[in-house]
């Protein structure tokens, strides 16, 4: 694999994702954004005006890619068509680097259009490392893997979720995208310390992270991305930042997308905090 680790691929900053709510006020207004990352289905074979959009948008700004259907974890055998389409897009669009989550999101040719947790086993460890370097093979380039936020485990799980994206990550030689937000919700939906956590992930692998809101229901929290950033996960991002140092973030809005302005002041929170935790580090 010749393609670059962490410490060679560029440093980002401050980042969002790219909604299509945006799209005319980014290329107006200028925004102090510092990167975006866009959604790789909305733009693989659809040509059009959405990668219209995309690719003026990336004249201005760097652009990541960020998948939610590579379906990693599953036994069926991996999507040569979506990711023949991808590669294309990749050359198109020139991504800084191209993500997707370690979930499950089909089997059969059915897709659930749901990021779907794995069991934390060796044996998935193992069936999932060899994919990866598949794909990686394919992109000829490294990928980043994103934890998810998941409301059941699986009884015959042999390690904590740490552990496993972890152990996934060496294995295949791969990137992490580290979501904080969902770090915290399976902290509260599963009962540990999500410094735990933070503590088992090696630095040198962490690429890109993830904030976002989530939401109450019952005794859960859900992952619904339609709320602001809020306090534990803040808490939790200067400890990331501590520990990982000023790794490429960024905010993710999925429902109740505010005005653009509304989520640049909420990324320059993070700029803050980023700022007070390697202040405080150095
Ligand atoms: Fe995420």
């Amino acid at each position: 694999m010749n393609a670059p680790d962490r410490d060679a691929m560029p440093k980002l900053g401050f980042g969002l994702g790219l909604r299509p709510d945006h799209y005319a006020a980014i290329l107006a207004d200028a925004p102090r954004v510092d990167w975006f990352e866009a959604i790789s289905e909305n733009y693989m074979n659809c040509g059009g005006k959405p990668l219209q959009w995309l690719e003026r948008i990336r004249e201005r700004y760097p652009v990541v890619l960020h998948g939610v259907s590579l379906s990693i974890g599953s036994t069926a055998p991996l999507d040569r068509g979506h990711l023949t389409q991808l590669r294309t897009l990749a050359q198109r669009i020139e991504p800084a680097w191209i993500s997707d989550h370690l979930c499950w999101t089909g089997i059969a040719g059915r897709n659930l259009h749901d990021l779907m947790p794995l069991p934390h086993t060796e044996e998935a460890v193992y069936h999932i490392a060899a994919r990866v370097r598949e794909v990686q093979h394919f992109l000829g380039r490294r990928i980043l893997l994103e934890n998810v936020s998941s409301y059941v485990d699986f009884a015959h799980s042999a390690m904590p979720e740490w552990e496993f994206l972890k152990a996934v990550a060496e294995a295949a030689d791969c990137l992490i995208l580290l979501d904080v937000n969902n770090i915290y919700v399976n902290s509260q939906n599963h009962g540990f310390d999500p410094l735990t956590y933070l503590r088992a992930i090696p630095a040198r692998r962490v690429q890109q992270i993830h904030l976002a809101g989530h939401s109450r229901s019952g005794d859960l929290l859900i992952d619904t991305h339609d709320h602001p950033v809020p306090e534990p996960v803040w808490a939790l991002y200067a400890e990331a930042v501590r520990r990982f140092g000023p790794v490429a973030t960024m905010i993710e809005r999925d429902d109740h997308i505010p005005p653009l302005a509304e989520l640049v002041q909420e990324l320059d929170h993070a700029r803050a905090i980023a700022a007070d935790s390697l202040a405080a580090a150095a």
